[in-house]
């Protein structure tokens, strides 16, 4: 990996507390709507578990958090974020949406996850693990914290295989989404930098066997509308 790249990991949360104001906005256009319909596809892939404990790292304004309450058999989510920013506005929307009884969202990291070991029922990450320093330890502490029969689910950003969804990717990712995002966020460069980081992230075969590594048991994947997105799962034995 490119080590300006690397270095900036380090306080990609500095990056997010500067564009919070206009994150949530900004997904929506720059997605077109499609981020939503991606996060609730964790709903279909539940731990067939009851009353569970969830905890969703990088939890940014608490977007998945507002999905997993919505499954019966989810009764606590914890959200953490290294950005203060990130993690207010999540706040004011759990109390508008009458949802901060069950929602818990604090400040963590994920890649040294705070919490004891096997004390939650499943962990999960929306467009966050490639924004870490060190993923591989990120997965290693997921492991920790989950319960046995516990699962992970990443949903991460990935690149199209056909030759013709890839250049029209390129072209939006690389050209678009960048000078869009950089005007109305008004930062000088955290969209360039968000594109960088997807372009230079591990996935398909290579993210899974990453979850192997770490220790997970059925580690699968879904590639999600033509390959711009994946959501990984991985269970605790
Ligand atoms: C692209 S946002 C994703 C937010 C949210 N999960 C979503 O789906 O919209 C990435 C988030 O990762 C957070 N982040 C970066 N490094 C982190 C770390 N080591 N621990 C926790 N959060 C981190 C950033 O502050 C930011 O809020």
């Amino acid at each position: 990996m490119a080590s300006g790249l690397q270095a900036r990991k380090k306080e990609s949360w500095k990056i997010f507390d500067d564009i919070a104001k206009t994150y949530d906005p900004l997904n929506r256009l720059l997605s077109m709507g499609i981020d939503v319909y991606w996060r609730h596809k964790l709903l279909k892939h539940l731990p067939n578990k009851k009353n569970m404990i969830t905890l969703d790292l990088a939890t940014g304004t608490g977007d998945v958090p507002v999905v997993l309450v919505k499954s019966p058999d989810i009764t606590k989510v914890i959200g953490m974020d290294l950005s203060k920013g990130m993690v207010e506005i999540g706040q004011q929307k759990m109390k508008k949406h009458g949802l901060d009884h069950i929602v818990d969202l604090r400040i963590g990291d994920g890649t040294d996850i705070s919490l004891p070991d096997s004390s939650v029922d499943m962990v999960t990450i929306s467009f966050g693990i490639r924004n870490f320093s060190d993923p591989k330890k990120s997965l290693k502490e997921i492991l920790r914290v989950l319960r046995p029969g516990g699962r992970v689910q990443i949903m991460e950003f990935s690149i199209p295989k056909n030759w013709f969804f890839r250049k029209v990717y390129f072209f939006y990712f690389r050209n678009l989404l960048p000078f869009i995002g950089n005007i109305i966020s008004g930062h000088k460069d955290a969209y360039t930098y968000l594109n960088e980081t997807v372009e230079d992230f591990a996935y398909g075969e290579e993210f899974k066997g990453w979850l192997e590594e770490a220790g997970f048991k059925n580690s699968t994947y879904d590639v999600l509308t033509f390959g711009i997105a994946t959501l990984y799962r991985g269970d605790k034995a």
